[in-house]
């Protein structure tokens, strides 16, 4: 039966860098993801007659909000919902279900890497037809309606069952509930050159990929054991929990310790991998060797021809301002586009369409293609077999060829959380002040050439975003500040350091980059305002 609940408006749900992320308790207030969900509706002119597709990661409080939204899709009208069988669907699978169907729009409930759980946090992801998150104009207008929501629309109905494969009605609406692994591994298969990596495998190649008890683990199995023929057991954390087994899933060398500490082992397999809660991350390793996004994105781009699916051509490539800019001095050496954009994959969605760009890259473990509107760890793993297989060399054979080629960008993030959030953006707005008088000075080896705000014109649609603060060094060093924009709580400071050498390839990334590290402290005025002499987590 259809029911019209009256509602309070929350007037904290704005989205972020991707999409709307609150700790679970936050979520689980009464009507607080059924004011979102309508909020969006509205927005976008009423789901009567249009298809979506819904699925997330399986974490805490996916299976209820699930319900919720299709409940409320049936009740607004809308003409079909697909379904990711049991409510999964790893992100980059969603943007493939997404696009292949047609869809008017997606959901995927996901607070990416972030932990889950009751006590962990919990997101909804909003998808447009392109297959990538909603732009920021719209993300206002969602905003603005979830602040003077009175009311929204559900049906009094039993939980719809997602366990079986095929479609049901609801009312007016079709349920189709899919295979979440169907669309994907076929797209792969297209992609990459599956013949080379089996013989990579049967030759004894070995092989971890921990699937941090997230999403991806189904995905991974079926693709890298039973279709590769990767060792049983290569696999590991392969079943999603809703409170990833108390794991933080976000891929890097802290958090995705077992891996690390296996790699670095004398039981190391050849590669290792991770990815995120919901797969759009990813780690790659080799024996006792870490290779940064930053340069694995400028990697994969070197070596696009070896690939199957990319063979014939690549348009360019684009990376976040943050991102190192190892990429760049290979898209100069290619002759291809290349673009910097801020922090957060919807920058790279207009570029793709718009056919200037086939690769992209954060620095925060996201490397993905145009074969999707989002970010993909299993393709960035599977790129990486595949010149493994194509070249015969080592992950830091590879890497090494790289550096030798085109020199290194010692590169990495130094992150202070839990900041006041006065105190964070009162610093970010007293630096960007002092910028200008920053040209010029000298802070011990280093001396500024340029410091100004990041500002992105979208050659696209000719929007202007401003995303942090760059200053420049004459020695090519640079160091990036902003504010992470994915939190649930508090502030968080992001600063991104690098320097750039082609003689000296010194081995030991932190002692490279101590003493930049320092002049951005000093830069930033970071220990007088937080009280933080060094950073909490060095990604
Ligand atoms: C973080 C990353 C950013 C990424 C986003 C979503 O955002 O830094 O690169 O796109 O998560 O995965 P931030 O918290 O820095 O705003
Ligand atoms: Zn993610």
């Amino acid at each position: 039966m259809l029911k019209i609940i009256r509602t309070t408006p929350y007037t904290d749900q704005k989205m972020g860098t991707a999409g709307l992320r609150k700790k679970s308790q936050v979520a689980m207030q009464e009507n607080y993801v059924e004011n979102f969900i309508q909020s969006i509706f509205d927005a976008i002119g009423g789901v009567n007659g249009k298809t979506f597709i819904i699925g997330g990661d399986g974490r805490f409080y996916n299976k209820v909000a699930i319900q919720k939204i299709i409940k409320m899709s049936a009740a607004n009208g809308m003409k079909k919902l697909i379904v990711g069988q049991n409510g999964y669907l790893s992100t980059p699978a969603s943007s493939k279900v997404l696009l292949k169907n047609k869809a008017d729009g997606g959901f995927v409930l996901s607070a990416s890497h972030n932990p889950g759980g009751p006590n962990g946090d919990f997101g909804i992801k909003y998808a447009v037809a392109s297959g990538g998150q909603c732009p920021t104009s719209l993300s206002d207008k969602i905003y603005e309606n979830s602040k003077n929501i009175s009311e929204y629309k559900i049906l009094e109905t039993a939980d719809i069952d997602l366990s079986k494969i095929g479609s049901q009605k609801l009312e007016n609406m079709e349920i189709e509930v899919i295979d979440p692994l169907t669309d994907y591994v076929e797209m792969m298969q297209n992609i990459f050159d599956f013949e080379a990596i089996k013989r990579l495998f049967a030759g004894g190649f070995t092989f971890r990929f921990d699937a941090m008890n997230a999403v991806t683990g189904p995905y991974a199995q079926k693709i890298f054991e039973e279709i590769l023929g990767a060792a049983k057991g290569s696999v590991v954390n392969y079943i999603p929990l809703e409170d990833f087994g108390g794991l933080h899933p976000d891929p890097n060398l802290i958090y995705a310790k077992d891996l690390v500490d296996l790699m670095y082992s004398d039981k190391a397999p050849d590669m290792g991998a991770a990815n995120d809660g919901d797969g759009d991350r990813n780690m790659i390793l080799g024996k006792r060797f870490f290779v940064t996004p930053s340069d694995s994105l400028a990697i994969l781009t070197d070596n696009y021809k070896l690939i199957p699916g990319y063979k014939n051509g690549i348009f360019g490539v684009a990376k976040s301002a943050a991102t190192s800019t190892a990429v760049g001095r290979v898209a100069e050496a290619l002759n291809i586009g290349y673009y910097e954009v801020p922090t957060g994959w919807k920058y790279f969605c207009n570029l793709m369409d718009s056919d200037r760009i086939t690769f992209c890259g954060e620095e925060s473990f996201g490397t993905g293609s145009s074969h999707i509107r989002e970010k993909d760890g299993i393709w960035a793993v599977l790129f990486w077999l595949n010149i493994i297989a194509v070249t015969g060399k080592s992950v830091e054979e590879i890497t090494r060829e790289h550096w030798k080629k085109y020199g290194r960008s010692y590169y990495m993030r130094n992150d202070y959380d839990g900041l006041d959030t006065e105190v964070a953006n009162q610093l970010m707005h007293d630096l960007e002040e002092r910028l200008p008088s920053l040209k010029g000075k000298t802070f011990g080896q280093f001396t500024v050439s340029e410091a100004k705000p990041f500002i992105y014109n979208d050659p696209v649609d000719g929007s202007s975003t401003k995303n942090g603060l760059i200053v420049y060094f004459n020695d090519k060093s640079r160091i990036v500040y902003r504010l992470s924009g994915t939190g649930s709580s508090g502030a968080t400071l992001r600063v991104y350091l690098e320097r750039y050498e082609t003689e000296k390839l010194a081995e030991n990334v932190v002692e490279m980059l101590e003493g930049l590290a320092d002049v951005s402290r000093q830069i930033g005025e970071i220990t007088e305002r937080t009280g933080k002499t060094k950073a909490d987590l060095l990604t």
